[in-house]
C-alpha cells in the first residue's frame, strides 16, 4: 500500500487561533506526526505532544531530539492534568485537539483502521492496552453490536450486519479486516454501494474501541483545570457526533445563565467562562479540500478561556 503523507488540516487557521509565540505553552493533545506541532514550534511556542499511539510518540521523540521546545507524553488527552503534571507544567496557554485518525494510521494494516487493507481487526490507537474490535465482535451480544453500529456509525443496516457477524463467529472468529469486510458485504442488499457502509461500520467500531466520545467529553470537562486564563482551545472534528459535543459545550459554557427558558429567575449561578473565537464552525477552503480529501469533513471550533469553570 502506498503511504499517504499526513497533511495537517486547517493548519494556518489553527496556528493563528492558538496565537503561538515565544513563551506560550501549548498542548498538542493529538500529536500524530507533528504536522501542526511543527508549526507551533516554528512560531516559538513550547509544545507538549500527547498521543496514545506509540508510533506517533516515537515521531514526537525524534522531533524533540532536534527541537528543545518539545516534550512528549504517551497517554490520552482525557487525562491532561496528568500529562501537565508529568511535564512539570502548571497550566497551558493553548490546546489543540485534531481528533480521529491520521492518514499514516489508516495506511498501517497492522492497526486495522481501514477496510482496504488486510490486517488484524484491532482499531486501538494505543495497542499496549484495552480491547480490540475483534474482541468486541467476539463477545458482545447481537443486539449490543447492532446498537453500537447504529449509535456510533448511524448505520441503517446495523441489525442485518450484527446478525451476519454473529452467524459467522459461530464458525470462526471475525478477527481480520477482510473477514469483517466480507461479513458486511454479505449483509448489504443488492444495489447498495458497500464503501459507505464499510466506512460507517469501521468508524463505529473505532469510536467504541477507543471510547472516543467519552474521551472528548472528559477533556472538555477538564479544561478549567488545564488552561490558564486567556488560554485558547482549538478542536477539529471529522464527524457530526464529535462536532455536536463540542458545539453543545461551547453553547452552554459561553452563557451567564443555563436555567430552562421558562424559569422566572436565574437559579443556576452559571457564569460564562469561555468566549467563542469562531463564528460557527470553520471549514477548509475549496483549494484545501481539493488538495487534501481528509479536510472535507473537518469542522474547527475555538474558544478563549475568560473565567473560572463552573463547578
Ligand atoms: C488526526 S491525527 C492528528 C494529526 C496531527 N495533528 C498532525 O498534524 O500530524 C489524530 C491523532 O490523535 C491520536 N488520538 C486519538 N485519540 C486520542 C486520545 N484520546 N488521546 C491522545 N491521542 C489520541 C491518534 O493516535 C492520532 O495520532
Amino acid at each position: 500500500m502506498i503511504a499517504t503523507p499526513h497533511v495537517p488540516v486547517l493548519r494556518e487557521e489553527t496556528l493563528g487561533l492558538l496565537a503561538a509565540g515565544p513563551g506560550r505553552r501549548i498542548i498538542d493533545g493529538t500529536f500524530g506526526f507533528g504536522g501542526h506541532a511543527s508549526g507551533l514550534l516554528e512560531a516559538g511556542a513550547d509544545v507538549l505532544g500527547v498521543d496514545l499511539d506509540m508510533v506517533a510518540q516515537a515521531a514526537c521523540r525524534d522531533l524533540a531530539a532536534r527541537q528543545p521546545g518539545l516534550r512528549c507524553h504517551h497517554g490520552s488527552f482525557r487525562d491532561l492534568p496528568g500529562a501537565l503534571c508529568a511535564a512539570g507544567w502548571d497550566g497551558a496557554d493553548g490546546l489543540l485537539l485534531d481528533l480521529g485518525v491520521s492518514s499514516r494510521q489508516l495506511d498501517d494494516p497492522g492497526k486495522g483502521f481501514s477496510y482496504r487493507a488486510d490486517g488484524p481487526l484491532d482499531l486501538r490507537f494505543d495497542q499496549t492496552r484495552g480491547v480490540t474490535a475483534a474482541d468486541l465482535i467476539a463477545t458482545l451480544e447481537e443486539a449490543a453490536i447492532a446498537d453500537l453500529l447504529w449509535k456510533w456509525g448511524e448505520e441503517r443496516g446495523s441489525r442485518r450486519i450484527a446478525r451476519e457477524l454473529v452467524r459467522r463467529r459461530v464458525e470462526e472468529p471475525v478477527a481480520t479486516t477482510t473477514q469483517l469486510r466480507e461479513a458486511v458485504q454479505a449483509s448489504i442488499p443488492r444495489g447498495v454501494k458497500p464503501e459507505p457502509v464499510l466506512s460507517r461500520v469501521f468508524q463505529a467500531l473505532r469510536i467504541a474501541v477507543n471510547d472516543e466520545l467519552g474521551a472528548l467529553a472528559d477533556v472538555l470537562a477538564s479544561l478549567g483545570r488545564v488552561m490558564r486564563p486567556g488560554g485558547r482551545v482549538v478542536v477539529i472534528s471529522y464527524h457530526s457526533l464529535e462536532d455536536r459535543l463540542v458545539k453543545r459545550f461551547i453553547d452552554r459554557e459561553r452563557r451567564d445563565c443555563v436555567c430552562p427558558p421558562d424559569a422566572p429567575v436565574c437559579a443556576c449561578g452559571h457564569r460564562a467562562w469561555v468566549r467563542p473565537l469562531t463564528r460557527g464552525a470553520v471549514v477548509a477552503t475549496q483549494a484545501e479540500q481539493d488538495g487534501n480529501p481528509r479536510s472535507r469533513s473537518a469542522k474547527l471550533r475555538a474558544v478563549e478561556i475568560i473565567g473560572n469553570a463552573n463547578t
